[in-house]
């Protein structure tokens, strides 16, 4: 094993909510106590509902937020004490595409000045060669040579969404972070985004960090899947065993959303609908944060924080699979 990420028991918090009726700033943990690994090469899909702490978990990974807690290390290396060249080195070798292909790109910059702009902001090359490069990277996206030469306004949202992926591959990154990459594309035009992604990654050895609310997606694309909850990540395992047998109740109700193409299966599917609300982040429930809307939920539930624990192939927070308690109760 030889992640290339390491996040040890990160959480990253904002402060909100100084408003008149507030009674001052709270703290809000977007991220609570995250601890996970990411393989070189693999592709982890990172998924849950809005809110959940998805953009700020993979902002922390690309340096954007500092973790309020835990330690993040990049390549073996603590990510806050990066200085220098080394700093530098980091940010080339991670890069983001985001969700909002019209609002990331600046609509007065050609596509040939946006793709080339990592690669003038980090002195690389020279002009001319600069030119190639981009021609290389458009070509690789999807793209005909002559689009460097027209403005983003001229292309289609897919056709946006593969030069945010041009720019991000720019400075030959290890590491790409997507932030729901197709979420805001048509659904015939996001299998052939997803698929460039796919491809990119077996071709150049990328590691892709996939954020996404879309399971169906996640299931075609991912290696490895985390499943969030009001900022924690409640289970962690390689697809086909959160897939195939889903362990924490959440993610036993976010499958259970997804209908299957096998109309026998189909038939048999039980929906989960969840109860109640999506409480706050700001002042989450007590024990397990999903006590309030689970349908297995028992004594220890209510006091007990969970910890990511082996159930099945995968892991999960929850304690249906913690024998001692499961005893006790
Ligand atoms: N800059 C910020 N300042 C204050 N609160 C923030 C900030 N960014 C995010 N939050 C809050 O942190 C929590 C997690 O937000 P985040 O954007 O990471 O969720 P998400 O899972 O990406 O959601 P979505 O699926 O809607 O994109 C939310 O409650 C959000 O309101
Ligand atoms: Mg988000």
């Amino acid at each position: 094993m030889d992640p290339i990420f390491e996040v040890d028991d990160v959480s990253v918090e904002f402060n909100v909510g100084a408003g008149a009726f507030a009674g001052g700033a709270q703290k809000l943990l977007a991220v609570d106590r995250a601890t996970l690994r990411i393989e070189r090469g693999e592709c982890l899909a990172v998924v849950g509902e809005s809110g959940c702490g998805k953009t700020t978990l993979g902002r922390t990974l690309i340096g954007l937020y500092k973790p309020s807690r835990g330690r993040l290390e990049f390549d073996g290396k603590d990510v806050s004490a990066l200085r220098g060249e080394e700093l530098r080195s980091f940010r080339r070798r991670v890069q983001m595409v985001f969700q909002d292909p019209h609002a990331s790109l600046n609509p007065r910059m050609k596509v040939g000045e946006i793709v080339a702009e990592p690669l003038r902001v980090h002195r690389v090359g020279t002009a001319k060669s600069r030119k190639a490069a981009v021609a290389d990277l458009l070509g690789r996206v999807g793209l005909p040579a002559d689009a460097a030469n027209r403005f983003p306004h001229a292309f289609s949202g897919g056709q946006r969404q593969r030069i945010g992926i041009a720019r991000a591959l720019a400075l030959q990154p290890d590491v790409i972070v997507a932030d729901e990459p197709v979420s805001a594309l048509d659904v015939s035009i996001q299998a052939q985004v997803v698929n460039l992604l796919k491809g990119l990654r077996a071709q150049l050895g990328l590691t892709l960090v996939f954020i996404a609310h879309d399971l169906a997606v996640v299931r075609y694309i991912a290696t490895r899947i985390a499943v969030m909850y009001l900022g924690q990540i409640v289970e962690i395992g390689r697809t086909e065993d959160v897939f195939g047998a889903p362990k924490h109740p959440y993610t036993q109700a976010l499958l259970s959303a997804v209908p299957i193409p096998d109309p026998d299966a189909e038939r048999m599917r039980r929906r989960i609908i969840l109860k109640g609300d999506l409480p706050s982040p700001i002042n989450p429930p007590s024990g397990c944060r999903f006590h309030t809307r689970c349908e297995h939920c028992f004594a220890p539930c209510l006091t007990v924080e969970p910890r990511l624990i082996p159930a099945g192939g995968q892991l999960a927070s929850c304690h249906l699979y913690d024998q001692a308690l499961e005893q006790a109760a």
